[in-house]
């Protein structure tokens, strides 16, 4: 089976510089779900028709698909002639849009067994719409498919017809090679109609078939942002039902954003809020929410995170994460780690079992097994102008409010005190302090309140607050 994906039209009712089938939905461009479905279907290299945005549609499929040019989008007609050159003379097409993102290999599988089976020239995947606005419409006499009418081109008798083409054909080659170089652009668009094929097969006795598709989201265009919003939340349904259905429990799926590209394990739990992105995996026994935000992030076994945002991150076994913790890209926390309220890391590994529970940054350092992140410590990873690196050993006490001027290693065992700020490595099991040892002045208070009450005489009467 052949495959042909149509993909250079302009998509001006996008409004917008961005080709409309490189718009995503749930985190993939819809020409991949073009490419995508002609795959399942059994097309082993399909052709995708390219334009203007060729480079850019090339740059996102690659080089496992064919292209074909249509310098200048003459209509859709046009665009299949434009692959014709990549197509053998013989055997059986199938031809899609790139903006119909819904569309699945099973109906394509189906409507290219319908097309084999009735012997037809020209099968076409059809939808009974309530509201056919936009599409064109199929035209009948005593019950043969005599002709497709594009919306603009329909009379008010034709508009009321409720029978649409999808914009999904089988075509057989052979037959419709020579009717392509045939078709006319007298229509009120002035492009050469792929859809006028149909009058064109019939007019020479030749045999048209339908099959009508069952789910008639897959038949929806793209053609403007409302109508990409709608799939979008089409899609996004489909792939909650389908992770709910191998395991993951969702509690509000209204609320839940999985883009197609993410791998859940079965016995995951998706708390409310919560949106995973790119190539994030989720292994099982995770509870991941309410309201976390993953991109390309991994978490391994049983993780709790909440109100959390992770970006290129991995997460170890049964670490714990959040309230309100922002790991950026290079990540990577171990098992049984705590990555509490208010902390943010970034490019820094930190080893099995340690904790950073409260308002710390951590920036390219690298923390052993079992240490203890003080409150409000933080590692001073950039000097102005470059940025240095932090080691901690295992097992290392760093105290309250710590600052750790890289580059900076502190051996294994050592302890930090509070407030300390350290800028020399600190050995094995040693205790570094470095801040002013306090004073402490006895009876000082009495010295402030003399000096606080001669103030007063000369000025104004002592204010609310002051000391009495
Ligand atoms: C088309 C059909 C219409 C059908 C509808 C279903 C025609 C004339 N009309 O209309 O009967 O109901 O799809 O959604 O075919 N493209 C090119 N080159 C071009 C023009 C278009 O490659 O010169 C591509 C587009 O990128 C797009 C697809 O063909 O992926 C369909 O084009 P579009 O302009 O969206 O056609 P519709 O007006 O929706
Ligand atoms: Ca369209």
């Amino acid at each position: 089976m052949q495959g042909v994906v149509l993909a250079a039209g302009q998509g001006v009712r996008m409004k917008s510089e961005l080709p409309k089938v490189l718009f995503s939905l749930c985190g993939q461009p819809m020409v991949r779900y073009a490419v995508a479905a002609l795959r399942d279907a059994g097309v082993a290299e399909p052709v995708v028709v390219v334009g203007e945005h060729a480079a850019s549609i090339e740059a996102v499929l690659g080089a496992h698909v064919r292209y074909a040019q249509q310098p200048v989008p003459r209509g859709t007609g046009d665009a299949l002639r434009a692959a014709l050159p990549l197509l053998p003379q013989q055997g059986d097409l199938l031809v899609t849009c790139a903006d119909m993102p819904l569309l699945t290999g099973a109906t394509l599988t189906a409507l290219a067994q319908w097309h084999q089976h009735s012997g037809a020239a020209i099968t076409v995947l059809t939808a009974q719409l309530p509201n056919p606005q936009g599409y064109g419409r199929l035209v009948r006499d005593e019950g043969q498919v005599i002709a497709i009418v594009e919306e603009r081109d329909a009379d008010p008798a034709q508009k009321q017809i409720h029978e649409v083409n999808t914009g999904v054909y089988c075509l057989r080659l052979q037959d419709v090679r020579p009717l392509l170089r045939q078709l006319t652009a007298e229509n009120a668009q002035g492009e050469y109609y792929l859809t006028d094929l149909v009058a064109a097969v019939v007019a020479q006795g030749g045999k048209v078939e339908t099959l009508p598709v069952e789910d008639f989201d897959e038949a929806m265009g793209v053609n403007d942002r409302w109508q990409l919003a709608q799939a979008q939340q089409r899609m996004q349904q489909r792939i909650l039902r389908a992770w709910a259905l191998q395991g993951v429990s969702l509690l509000d799926p209204a609320s839940t954003y999985i883009d197609v590209t993410v791998q859940l394990a079965p016995d995951v739990t998706l708390l409310p809020g919560v949106v995973l992105e790119g190539e994030t995996t989720v292994a099982s026994g995770c509870v991941l929410g309410p309201n976390l935000r993953a991109t390309d992030s991994h978490f391994e076994e049983g993780v709790q995170a909440q109100y959390a945002v992770l970006n290129q991150a991995s997460v170890g076994s049964r670490a714990q994460l959040g309230p309100f913790c922002y790991l950026r890209p290079g990540s990577v926390i171990g098992a049984d780690v705590k990555i509490g309220d208010f902390v943010e890391i970034k490019n820094s590994t930190i080893g099995a079992q340690s904790k950073v529970p409260h308002l710390s940054y951590v920036g390219d350092a690298r923390l052993g097994e079992r240490v203890n992140m003080g409150c409000g410590s933080i590692t001073v990873n950039f000097d102005g102008v470059s940025k240095h690196e932090t080691i901690i050993g295992n097992d290392v006490f760093v105290g309250c409010n710590v600052n750790l001027v890289a580059p900076v290693q502190v051996q294994e065992g050592a302890y930090l005190a509070a407030g300390s700020t350290i800028t020399d490595d600190v050995h094995k099991q040693a205790l570094a302090i470095a801040r002013h040892r306090q004073i402490n002045k006895e009876g000082y208070a009495a010295v402030l309140q003399k000096k606080h009450g001669e103030q007063a005489v000369g000025g104004k009467e002592s204010q609310r607050g002051n000391v009495p």
